[in-house]
Parts: structure tokens; sequence; C-alpha cells
């Protein structure tokens, strides 16, 4: 099976979560475009969504799927998203769409994160995937600088700007024992808009699509 299927065969699991009539919270990325689609073509139907993209807004609104903003939909019973790792407690890294500081907003306005991805995803510990890392763009040497005394090696997402204005530094060679604890040092860089890590609130379950169907990991 490829990725791709594995992805969508995960995206296809997420859709028994979502009730009719409700306001979804939608991420951003490949696994994310098959959700959508799978969503139009055979989901329940849903009041509308609060998209963490312009990616997905576009999407979604392809569909002819209302996009609501999260200032007037309030907190949400659920959102949909892919990450880029998992560990087996759920904790993420994710941005690599560069999309993290939508997505990290949503996520911490919504009652349950259902978390769709091939099990290529699943990781021991957290880093072998770069970390991104969104920062105001009169920050980024700053910032790279810190991140660097973190034992970190940053790499500037060049000609990538964010949907807010921002840049991205993506961040390789971190050990990432200790996850929260890495979340709150690096979020307490001045400049840094958030960092991709998704430890303090991850997913609170995990569908993975494989060879052997789609597995499910709950917090
Ligand atoms: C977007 O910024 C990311 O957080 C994505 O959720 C993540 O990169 C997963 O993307 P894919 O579904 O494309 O693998």
């Amino acid at each position: 099976m490829s990725s791709d299927a594995a992805k969508r065969e995960a995206a296809r699991a997420a859709l028994k979560f979502v009730e009719e009539g409700c306001i979804l919270g939608v991420g951003t990325g490949s696994t994310v475009n098959h959700f959508i689609d799978l969503l139009a073509a055979e989901g329940p139907s849903i009041r509308a969504a609060v998209s963490s993209s312009d990616a997905s807004t576009q999407r979604l609104q392809e569909h002819g799927i209302e996009v609501m903003e999260l200032n007037s939909s309030g907190d949400l019973d659920l959102y949909v998203d892919g990450a880029d790792e998992s560990n087996r407690l759920l904790q993420l890294i994710k941005g690599g769409g560069g999309a993290l500081t939508r997505e990290k907003i949503i996520a911490a306005a919504s009652r349950k994160f259902v978390c769709i991805a091939d099990r290529s995803k699943l990781v021991r510990a957290l880093g072998a995937f770069p970390l991104p890392v969104e920062v105001i763009p009169m920050a980024r040497s700053y910032v790279a600088r810190k991140l660097k005394a973190l034992g970190g090696i940053p790499n500037w997402r060049e000609g990538f700007v964010t949907d807010n204005g921002n840049q991205i530094i993506d961040v390789s060679g971190l050990t990432i024992s200790e996850p929260i604890k890495l979340e709150d040092t690096i979020n307490a860089i001045p400049g840094v808009v958030t960092v991709g890590l998704f430890a303090r609130r991850g997913a609170d379950v995990l569908l993975l699509g494989g060879e052997d169907g789609v597995e499910r990991i709950d917090r």
C-alpha cells in the first residue's frame, strides 16, 4: 500500500468521529486533503468548518462547505489534523506544511483532537523530522542563535511566508527526550510565535493507516 493510500484510509476512519450538524476543526496537509474530500463525498453533513490554513479553506469551500472564523464558532467538539511525527503518548511534531500556529490554536480550542497519518509517522522519540518554529521575521537570526544554543541546527525555510506573515525555522539535530520541557523552552524565546511541538496539547486519538488496516491509539 502506498503512503498516500494509507493516509486516505486513516482519513476515512476519522469520518466516524464527525457528528451531523457540527462545527468541525480542520487541519492542513495531504492527509487532511483526503479527509476533506472524503467528508464531502461520504461523510455526514456538517454545519461549518473552522480551518487552519488558507489552503484548507479553499479546498473546503470548493466542496461547498462553509468556513467559519474561530472567533464566531466558540470551542469545538472535534479537530481533525495530520502530523509529521507522533510518539506513543500522542505528542506530535507538526508544521511541515507551515500551518502550525493556526493548528495549535484550533487544537487548543477543541475538546477532542483526532490525528490522522500513515504508519511511518509513529516514532519512538520525536526529532528525526526537523522541528518547525514560526518566528516574527525581525527575530529570525536571534531565535536561530538561541535554537543553536539548545543543540539544534536551525535552517531558515527561505522564501516561505506563513498565513500569518511570519517565517519558519526548521530545527534538526535536537534530542527531544522531554517534549513538554522543550516546547516550553522554545515558546519562551522572544520572537517565537509557535513551536511545532504539540506536547502539552497532543492528540487524543491517533489513527494510523497501513497495510493491515487502520490502527487506533488513544492517549
Ligand atoms: C501542516 O502544517 C502540518 O502540521 C501537517 O499537519 C503535517 O505536516 C502533516 O502533513 P501531511 O498530512 O501532508 O503528511
